[in-house]
């Protein structure tokens, strides 16, 4: 494959039609490899992280940007990743947004990872590299807050709150309808999902802010899934036959609640 360069002007043009993947390939571009590129024209080489550019979030500002952003369409996975890489700026707002709007109904309708956790997540992970320490450290206490806490957290609103258990669009959204009464069709889910965009993006600019600026980062949520009894025998550690077959840190009884009897 040849490693010639390609202008990210270009590139960009480009990658708008339905060719994307294919340009990428033919241009030598691995996408997938950050690491790996000396930098696409116009963008800083990444060496790793991003972290040198990280500057202090204001995480109320992004709160309601993150909340307008979803109004405009772009749904819970753009919305959250451009509230943070707009107000980070360069290089961050070079990327086009679009790369997260399929996040919209937890992946393209289907329900899965809350797209406001998949927009988030991006940001988290451009900024702090594969590191299973800080991007997933961190990432862990996101998810283990949105399980958790009452949401959309806005105070004196008429809206209701509800604890997902769950970081799956399926689980949150259907929780809220359900507690609300609201069809999940509704202009009300909608402003509730706007909501938690930006509740999601503004957690996640105070959690970037305490790692990178404050130094003061702690684990305050336990994962649902891992400090119960069920991990000890399931998960990556074990063996096949132990119970090491399976995979995750989600609440396991949320789904398998009888699982062996036990209790
Ligand atoms: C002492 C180890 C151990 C612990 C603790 C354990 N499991 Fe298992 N589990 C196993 C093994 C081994 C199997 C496979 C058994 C088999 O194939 O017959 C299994 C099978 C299962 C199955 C499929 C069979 C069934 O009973 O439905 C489910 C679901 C399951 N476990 C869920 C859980 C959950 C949820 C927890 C925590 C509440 C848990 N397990 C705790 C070892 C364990
Ligand atoms: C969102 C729902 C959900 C959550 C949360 C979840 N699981 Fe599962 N799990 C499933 C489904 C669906 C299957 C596939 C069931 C099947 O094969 O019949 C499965 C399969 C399994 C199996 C194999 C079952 C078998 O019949 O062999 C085990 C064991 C298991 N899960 C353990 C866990 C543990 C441990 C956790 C927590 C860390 C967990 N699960 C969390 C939905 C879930």
């Amino acid at each position: 494959m040849s490693e010639e360069k390609v202008s990210r002007r270009d590139f960009l043009a480009k990658a708008g039609g339905v060719a994307a993947g294919a340009m990428a390939l033919t241009a030598g571009v691995n996408l997938s490899d950050a690491n790996a590129s000396d930098g696409l024209e116009g963008l800083p080489e990444y060496n790793g992280s991003w972290r040198e550019y990280y500057k202090k979030l204001d995480p109320e500002a992004i709160r309601e940007k993150a909340y307008k952003n979803y109004l405009t369409g772009m749904h819970c996975g753009e919305s959250t990743f451009a509230a943070l890489t707009e107000a980070l700026g360069f290089p961050f707002n070079e990327i086009p947004t679009q790369t997260m709007w399929f996040g919209l109904g937890g992946v393209s309708l289907w329900g899965t990872t809350c797209g406001t956790l998949l927009g988030t997540s991006a940001v988290v992970s451009l900024i702090l590299g594969r590191s299973k320490k800080d991007t997933v450290g961190l990432l862990d206490e996101l998810m283990a807050w949105y399980s958790t806490e009452p949401l959309p957290f806005k105070k004196n609103s008429g809206q209701t709150k509800s604890v997902s258990g769950s970081p799956l669009c399926h689980v949150s959204v259907t929780k809220w309808s359900r507690k609300s009464g609201n069809a999940t069709g509704s202009k009300a889910r909608g402003k509730r999902c706007a909501r938690l965009a930006g509740d999601v993006a503004a957690k996640t600019a105070e959690l970037l802010n305490a790692k990178l600026i404050d130094g003061k980062f702690n684990r305050e949520y336990a994962l649902p899934g891992v400090a119960e009894k069920c991990t000890g025998c399931h998960s990556m550690k074990s063996d096949f036959e132990a119970g090491g077959f399976t995979h995750g840190k989600m609440d396991c009884e949320s789904c398998h609640e009888d699982a062996h009897m036990l209790d």
